[in-house]
C-alpha cells in the first residue's frame, strides 16, 4: 500500500510562481526604514498593507508577503499577519513582542515541538513547564494557574494535534492576572474553538508551514495578533529592526527587539497563497479519512484510545494521536513493528518530552550557565528532567502517532489501516 506525502504541487502554483521567478523580485525586502514610515508603516493593518503598491515599502515586503498576510488575516477575521520564513521565528517575536526578557518565567506545556520552549530562551527567559490534560493532550489550566508567579511574563498554550486547548478556563486565568497569552498553533492551522480560529484568541498566535503541517510552503510561519504594538514590534524583528532604530524612539519602543533575518521569500510566498486558498478543503479530507480510521478501529477502543476533543472544538486533525494501553497482548515497540512491517507508518510519540531535553534537564543553554544563572535568572525555581511531569511522560510513553491522513491519502489507505489492525490483534 502506497503512503502520499503532504506535498503535492498544482497547477495554480506552477503557473504564479513561474510569473514570481520571472519578475525577477525574488525577496522583495529592505531593511531600512525612515523615521516617516516607522510612524505610518509600521501600524498599518495587513489589509492595508496588502493595498500598497508593489515596492512601494519595501520595509514591509513585496507584493506577495503583503498579499499572504492581508488574505491571512482576512481568512482568519485578524488585524494584522506579519510572516516569517518559521513559526519558529514567530515565537522569538511574540516573546520579543511582549517584551519578555532576563527575570521572566514562561509557562509552556512540556508536549510539544522543541522550539516552543526554546524560543523563551532567546529572548533570555525561563520556560517553566506545565502538564497536560490526561485525555485532550493540551495545557491543563489547573497546573498551569498552579505554577503561576510573579514572574511568569507569558503563558505559551499549544493547540496539539488541531485539538483545541481550554480555552475559556486559560482566558479566565490569564485576563484576571493580566498575563498575556501566546497560542502556537502550528498544528492547528483552520481549527477553531467556539467558532474563532486558533490563534486569533490570545493576545497573540502562530502559525507554521514548514513541510510536514496542514499546508506549507516549504518552510514559513504567521504571527497573527490584534494588536497594534505587538504587530510593529514583530515586524521589527523579523526585519534587522534594531540595525535601523531611530535615535528619538523612546526606550521602550525598542527595548528587548534584536533585528533578525526572519524574512520570507517571495517564491514560498506565492506558494503560501495557494495553500491557504486550499486550507479547507485540505483539512476536509483530514477530517474525513481520521473519523473513518478511527471509527474503524472502535473495536479495539479500550487499548487504542484516540485524542479526546476539546468540546466546542472544529477540529482538522494534523497528527493522529493514540495512547497504546494494549501491552498486556501486545507490547507498543511490537505494535509498531508488526504495522511498519505491513508498509503502514506509525511512530511512536516525541522522541522525549521537552522538560527532558538536556538543554533543560541540564540547564545547559548558552555560556556562563545563561540564562538559567544569569543575574536576574538566578532567583527563578526552575525544576527539569525526568520525574517532574508524569502525567505528560506516561502519555507520551503510551503514543503511538499516525500522519498519513492527508490528500490524496484516502479510504482504500485507511481500510488497509483497519484490516491490518484486525490482522495484528486477533478477535480481543
Ligand atoms: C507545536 C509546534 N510549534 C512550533 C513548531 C515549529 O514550527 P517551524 O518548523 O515552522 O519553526 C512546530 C513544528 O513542528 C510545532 O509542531
Amino acid at each position: 500500500m502506497k503512503f502520499y506525502p503532504t506535498v503535492n504541487v498544482l497547477r495554480n502554483e506552477k503557473k504564479e510562481l513561474l510569473k514570481c521567478l520571472n519578475s525577477k523580485n525574488w525577496s522583495s525586502f529592505k531593511g531600512s526604514l525612515k523615521e516617516s514610515d516607522y510612524k505610518n508603516v509600521l501600524g498599518l493593518s495587513s489589509l492595508s498593507a496588502g493595498k500598497l503598491k508593489d515596492l512601494e515599502i519595501r520595509f514591509l515586503g513585496g507584493k506577495y508577503v503583503r498579499r499572504l498576510e492581508s488574505n491571512v488575516a482576512k481568512q482568519f477575521k485578524v488585524k494584522y499577519c506579519v510572516s516569517s520564513n518559521s513559526a519558529t521565528s514567530c515565537l522569538h517575536m511574540a516573546l520579543a513582542s511582549l517584551n519578555v526578557g532576563p527575570g521572566d518565567e514562561v509557562l509552556v506545556p512540556s508536549m510539544s515541538f522543541n522550539s516552543t520552549a526554546t524560543s523563551v530562551l532567546y529572548v533570555n527567559a525561563v520556560p517553566k513547564f506545565v502538564e497536560v490534560k490526561k485525555d485532550t493532550f493540551c495545557i491543563d489550566p489547573v497546573d498551569m494557574k498552579k505554577k503561576i508567579t510573579n514572574k511568569t511574563k507569558a503563558i505559551i498554550v499549544v493547540h496539539l494535534g488541531g485539538n483545541s486547548a481550554e480555552m475559556d478556563k486559560i482566558l479566565s486565568i490569564s485576563k484576571k492576572l493580566k498575563i498575556p497569552v501566546i497560542e502556537d498553533a502550528a498544528q492547528a492551522p483552520g481549527c477553531r474553538f467556539k467558532k474563532k480560529y486558533l490563534g486569533t484568541i490570545g493576545d497573540i498566535g502562530i502559525l507554521s508551514l514548514t513541510e510536514t503541517k496542514n499546508i506549507t510552503s516549504g518552510e514559513g510561519g504567521l504571527l497573527l495578533t490584534n494588536n497594534e504594538n505587538y504587530a510593529r514590534r514583530s515586524r521589527l524583528v523579523r526585519n534587522h529592526g534594531e540595525g535601523v532604530i531611530l535615535e528619538n524612539l523612546k526606550k521602550t519602543d525598542y527595548e528587548n527587539i534584536i533585528g533578525m533575518n526572519y524574512r520570507l521569500t517571495e517564491l514560498q510566498s506565492v506558494i503560501a497563497i495557494e495553500q491557504f486558498a486550499r486550507l479547507k478543503k485540505v483539512n476536509m479530507v483530514r477530517k474525513k479519512n481520521s473519523e473513518y480510521l478511527i471509527n474503524g478501529l472502535k473495536k479495539f477502543n479500550k487499548i487504542l484510545i484516540p485524542q479526546k476533543i476539546e468540546n466546542n472544538t472544529e477540529y482538522y486533525p494534523y497528527i493522529l494521536k493514540f495512547l497504546w494501553r494494549g501491552n498486556h497482548i501486545l507490547n507498543k515497540k511490537t505494535l509498531i513493528k508488526k504495522l511498519n512491517m505491513a508498509g503502514i507508518p506509525f511512530t511512536g510519540g516525541y522522541e522525549r518530552m521537552m522538560h527532558e531535553n538536556p538543554i533543560f534537564s541540564k540547564m545547559i543553554a548558552y555560556k556562563n550557565g545563561c540564562p538559567y544563572f544569569c543575574s536576574k535568572n538566578k532567583k527563578i525555581s526552575k525544576k527539569y528532567g525526568k520525574g517532574t511531569l508524569p502525567i505528560s511522560e506516561r502519555i507520551n510513553k503510551d503514543f503511538i502517532w499516525f500522519k498519513f491522513i492527508h490528500p490524496p491519502n484516502k479510504k482504500i489507505q485507511m481500510d488497509y489501516i483497519i484490516s491490518n489492525f484486525k490482522k495484528i490483534l486477533g478477535d480481543i
